[in-house]
């Protein structure tokens, strides 16, 4: 099933220069980029963003760290995309994330592992309406879909 979910490279990545890195697998894997915006998160957005982790241990800490710089933030769509994408990104702690994947091949630790992705559908459509409004999300065809899926 054609799903979109929202995804976000995490300030650490922002400034570990690996943005053209990370939106290139989206794009190797042939997904298609439906929104995209760089912003520095206001801590009422990323309170709501992390609302399901309020009275967590680590909830102040992750609060600090996604307001910390700007962050890139985007729509996906393709595929079974919202499971998609976080296999892509590997497990939460990179320890345990495989080599392969994002936080597998470029992060350490769980606190700074430099992507987000949506969880499950609501959450998607929850997190893109968070960060996206309407006109910014685009609807276009790309011309390597005939090659990407059957028809
Ligand atoms: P995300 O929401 O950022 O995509 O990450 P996730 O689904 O893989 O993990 P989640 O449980 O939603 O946690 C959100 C983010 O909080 C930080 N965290 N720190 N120190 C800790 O035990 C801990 N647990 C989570 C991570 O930055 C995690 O991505
Ligand atoms: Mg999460």
């Amino acid at each position: 099933m054609i799903e979109k979910t929202f995804a976000m490279v995490k300030p650490d990545g922002v400034q570990r220069g690996l943005v053209g890195r990370i939106v290139q697998r989206f794009e190797d894997r042939g997904f298609k980029i439906i929104a995209m915006k760089m912003m520095k998160i206001p801590k009422e957005l990323a309170e709501r963003h992390y609302e399901e982790h309020k009275g967590k241990g680590f909830y102040e800490p992750l609060l600090s760290y996604i307001t910390s710089g700007p962050v890139l933030c985007m729509a996906i769509e393709g595929e079974n995309a919202i499971a998609a994408v976080r296999t892509m990104m590997g497990k939460t702690n990179p320890q345990d994330a495989t080599p392969g994947t994002i936080r597998g091949d470029f992060s350490q630790v769980t606190g700074r592992n430099i992507v987000h992705g949506s969880d499950s559908s609501e959450s998607a459509k929850r997190e893109i309406k968070l960060f996206f409004n309407d006109y910014e999300i685009q609807k276009y065809e790309k011309i390597d879909e005939v090659w990407l899926f059957e028809k």
